[in-house]
């Protein structure tokens, strides 16, 4: 019998308890041993719910109850959790979690303190919801050199442009709708500016590289100036605009970002829509493999947790050796970036257009007063000098190649 504690009876915790509950059979078939949830801590009573009979209000129960050998954190946040993981982890107890602040602030560190005290700290849950890519990454790609990681990593960014391209609705007013029916939170800011996706892409960048990759580091451009416009080229072109968290390492050197990117029919994330998230990781020697599902919900995420459990019950009194060193990546200024760019200029002067951004073929019907068309490739940092230049640029998205 192996005890698990929870911490944190949210969304998250309860699926959690669900997910051991009901799959109790397949856990044991799968490790050989019973997993029971022993204690759920959280400072709220639940009367009526049978998890009061294992609720505890005081952390040091579990830490100081040599009997707990997995911890789930599902608190999120960065306190108290970040103090809750590394007092269970020096008792030697591996921790399992959907924390994605906590793991980007403090994976390495907290990895390093889970080795050194003969457990894991694990957290498929922390990226993409119930989408298994964190093991993938670490394991079947470990001999791989990764060359690019794109992901669709926020949910409700994706619901809004997919809301947008279908029904022709302005941003706020699906953004309004997205709250209404609880799919965007109340302060949509870390969702809708791309913080979130960029905290996913700053840990699958760290697995993929095995060094530390700060999210202050990645320029982050959220979907607030997508308009209906923009879709209505992106449709004349046969593509879509999706917001991608992107990372690739060229030439030595590494970059990331999060933005919206204008893409082709031809990419295998053009038909991930709605609240559904994919991740396609580009290897040198295997070429492209991708991995779709829902990126966040109870029983995804949930699920995704428990895989942990049962990679630490098989793994008791050992670590899963996860390699991310508190070493800095060092992330290349994104001027140096080369790509194509999708670009909304005012007026009607194309030799004024050419002159500037050489032969490019122009869109003149889509929207009145205006001209679309898409940049040869060049650096961030030269096409900023050519706007500059043009001086009529309205809106520019990149094309993902
Ligand atoms: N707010 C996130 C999303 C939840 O919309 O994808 C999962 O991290």
């Amino acid at each position: 019998m192996v005890k698990v504690a929870i911490l944190g009876y949210g969304t998250v915790g309860s699926g959690v308890l669900e997910v051991i509950k009901s799959n109790n059979a397949a856990i044991k078939n799968k490790t050989g041993e019973d997993v029971e949830v022993k204690y759920v801590l959280d400072l709220r009573e639940f009367e009526g719910d049978p998890v009061q009979e294992i609720l505890v209000h005081d952390v040091d129960t579990i830490i100081n109850d040599p009997e707990v050998a997995i911890v789930c954190e599902t608190m999120g946040g960065e306190r108290p959790a970040y103090d809750f993981t590394k007092r269970a982890l020096e008792k030697g107890k591996s921790v399992c979690t959907s924390n994605k602040e906590l793991v980007e602030k403090h994976g390495a560190e907290l990895i390093k303190l889970a080795k050194a005290n003969n457990c894991s700290y694990l957290f498929e849950a922390s990226v993409g919801g119930g989408i298994p890519v964190i093991r993938p990454l670490c394991t079947s790609l470990a001999q791989e050199e990764i060359e690019s990681i794109t992901g669709i990593l926020n949910g409700t960014t994706n619901y809004i442009l997919s809301k947008m391209e279908n029904e022709g609705l302005a941003f706020e007013d699906v953004l309004k709708r997205a709250q209404e029916k609880g799919y965007a939170e109340k302060d949509p800011t870390a969702d809708i500016c791309g913080h979130d996706a960029g905290r996913k892409i700053a840990i699958l960048t760290s697995l993929a590289y095995g060094k530390d990759v700060d999210f202050d580091d990645i320029t982050t451009i959220g979907i607030t100036d997508i308009t209906d416009k923009d879709f209505a080229y992106a449709k004349k072109l046969g593509c879509t605009i999706k917001l991608f968290a992107k990372s690739v390492h060229k030439d030595g050197k590494y970059y990331a970002l999060v933005a919206p990117f204008v893409v082709s029919s031809e990419n295998p994330l053009y038909s991930v829509k709605n609240v559904f998230n994919a991740i396609l990781v580009h290897g040198n020697m295997g070429g492209d493999t991708m991995y779709y599902g829902k990126g966040a919900g109870k029983l995804a995420t949930a699920s995704a947790v428990v895989a942990d459990v049962l990679d630490c019950v098989k793994h008791l009194g050992k670590h899963v050796n996860i390699k991310w060193d508190e070493e800095k990546l060092a992330i290349s200024p994104i001027d140096q970036a080369v790509r194509k760019f999708f670009v909304r200029v005012s007026g009607n002067d194309e030799a004024a257009v050419k002159a500037v951004f050489g032969d490019v073929e122009i869109m003149k019907d889509v929207v009145d007063g205006e001209m679309a068309f898409i940049t040869n490739e060049m650096s961030e940092a030269d096409y900023k000098e050519k706007a500059a230049k043009a001086g009529n640029v309205i809106g520019m998205i990149r094309v993902d190649a």
